[in-house]
Parts: structure tokens; C-alpha cells; sequence
């Protein structure tokens, strides 16, 4: 029988892991299946339940997507330090029945901002938008790529200076509300981590955080040009995406950490890639 990966989640029906992974065992020659399961939302122990039947059945991994994400954390044996921050995972491998869990998440968005989109962090100006789980989950990689500060704004300021304290001294982070943006100048990139955009929101960020050679990055996928990206395009920013690349990327890094073997992502990032416009 060959490996057998999954991703879990509910709702699963949109979920573009199977076709990826599908691609990348294709490209990489890996005698693997991969499938989604719409995880059970009641009772709250049932989620355990389908995992260890899948481990019961031979599961080699999954991927955890919402509204699983914590649920799989606590359930986990060993958990790495960006899971851990993030108290988050979207990965799990099955190891002589002890489960280890990951978060690739933030690694998939920095190498898609580094590496595909050719925008190295080192030095820069970083602004988060956000201080939910999406950013939890960014944070480590973020500081790892060693830019110049990491400013993290959210509507509830409590909330971003609590993950500051969290993360302690590394890197030199702050945390503000969206009314001190005013003052803090130009940003090299700017990255919106909330989830505003799946309600057509806007979080009030002023326009002058932008800068027109910097990147304005949109978390959520395949939402077109939101209202977010718009803003930055008004602002005259050259350089606008949204999270196809991470979306990607992410399952790169799983796939690179169940099979030890890389896929090449270019040709399935352009694949999925909708146009903003
Ligand atoms: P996720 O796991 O996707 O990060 P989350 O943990 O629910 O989701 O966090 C959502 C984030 O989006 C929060 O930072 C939230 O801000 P608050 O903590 O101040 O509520 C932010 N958010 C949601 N809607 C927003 C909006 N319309 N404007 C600005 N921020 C918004």
C-alpha cells in the first residue's frame, strides 16, 4: 500500500491541498495518496478520533486547516517552537504512533516573500496587520529573516503587545494601534495578517505607511484585488499580492518534511495563481 497523507478541516470542499500535493508527489516521483477529510464538529473529542483512526489505517501525515487548527496542537505529543508560538499547527506527521506537529504557515509566507517574490526581508521595514493566529503563526520566521523592526498594529492593542512580550527581546518588535501609523512612516512591506478581508473589510491603516517600492501582501487567497491590496495600489505601491505563494509554499515545506524530497512550486503557484484584477 503507499503512504497516505491528508488534510483535515471543515468546511474541506474548497481546499486546494490535494490537487498541490497531488502535483508535487507527481513531480517528485512519490508513491503517496493524499485526500481531504471534512472533520467531525461535534462532539469536540471527535476531531481526535478521526486522527487516530487515520493512524490506525496507515496515515503517514495531515494537514490541519480551520477550524481544527488548536484543536490539533493540544492533541499533539511533541510540538516544534513555531507551533508552540503560534499555538496553531497545520501539520502533523505520525512517528511509531506519537504525533509531531508543525506550523509551516509563516516559513511558506516569508519564502514566498523572499524567494518568489524577490523581496528580501534583511534590514527592512516590516508592518503586520493583525495580532490573530495567522500572525502567531508568522512571527519566528519573520524575526528569523532579520529585518530592521517588525511593527505589529491591531484594533485591539492589548492584544499585539501581549504577543511582543510573548516572543520577548529577539528581533525589535512593537506593538501599536492603527492610529499611531500615522507617525511611524513608511513601511518596506506591509502585510495584512487580519482576517478583514474575508468580510470585504478594510482594517483603517493609513496610506502612509506604503511605500511605492516596498510590497503590500494579502494573506487571504484568491479574493482579488480587496480592498486592503486597493488601498495599497491608490497609495502607488509597485508590488501586490495576495497568498497564493504562501498557500504553496506551506505545502512545500510539509511535503519537503514527510517525503525529505523538495517539489519546485513556480509552475503550481502560476496554476492557481487568480488574477487580482
Ligand atoms: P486568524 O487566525 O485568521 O488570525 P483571528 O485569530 O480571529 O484569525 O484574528 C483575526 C484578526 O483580524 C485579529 O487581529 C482582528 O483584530 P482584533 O484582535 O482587534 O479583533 C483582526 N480583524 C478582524 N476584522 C478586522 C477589521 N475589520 N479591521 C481590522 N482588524 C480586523
Amino acid at each position: 500500500m503507499n503512504d497516505r497523507y491528508a488534510v483535515i478541516g471543515n468546511p474541506i470542499g474548497h481546499t486546494k491541498s490535494p490537487l498541490i500535493h497531488g502535483l508535487f508527489a507527481e513531480q517528485t516521483q512519490q508513491d503517496m495518496t493524499y485526500v481531504a477529510i471534512e472533520g467531525p464538529l461535534e462532539p469536540a473529542d471527535a476531531f481526535d478520533d478521526t486522527v487516530r483512526t487515520f493512524i490506525a489505517e496507515g496515515g503517514k501525515g495531515m494537514n490541519v486547516t480551520a477550524p481544527f487548527k488548536l484543536r490539533a496542537f493540544a492533541m499533539a505529543d511533541e510540538r516544534s517552537e513555531r507551533a508552540s508560538l503560534a499555538g496553531a499547527v497545520n501539520a502533523m506527521t505520525f512517528e511509531n504512533g506519537r504525533i509531531v506537529a508543525e506550523n509551516f504557515d509563516g516559513v511558506g509566507l516569508v519564502r514566498d516573500i523572499e524567494s518568489n517574490l524577490q523581496q528580501p526581508m534583511a534590514g527592512k521595514r516590516v508592518l503586520v496587520l493583525g495580532a490573530g493566529g495567522a500572525v502567531r503563526g508568522a512571527l519566528l520566521p519573520f524575526i528569523a529573516a532579520r529585518p530592521a523592526d517588525i511593527v505589529i498594529a491591531n484594533r485591539h492593542v492589548d492584544k499585539a503587545r501581549a504577543l511582543v512580550e510573548q516572543v520577548g527581546a529577539e528581533g525589535s518588535l512593537t506593538a501599536c494601534g492603527y492610529a499611531e501609523l500615522e507617525s511611524m512612516g513608511q513601511f518596506d512591506l506591509v502585510v495584512n495578517a487580519t482576517s478583514a478581508s474575508l468580510t470585504g473589510h478594510l482594517p483603517p491603516v493609513p496610506p502612509s505607511v506604503f511605500s511605492a517600492n516596498g510590497t503590500a501582501y494579502e494573506l487571504a487567497y484568491g479574493k482579488g484585488l480587496t480592498p486592503f491590496l486597493r488601498l495599497a495600489r491608490h497609495a502607488g505601491v509597485q508590488g501586490i499580492a495576495d497568498g497564493v505563494g504562501m498557500l504553496v509554499e506551506q505545502a512545500a515545506e510539509a511535503f519537503a518534511w514527510w517525503r525529505g524530497v523538495r517539489p519546485r512550486t513556480r509552475a503550481i503557484i502560476d496554476q492557481l495563481t487568480v488574477p487580482l484584477d
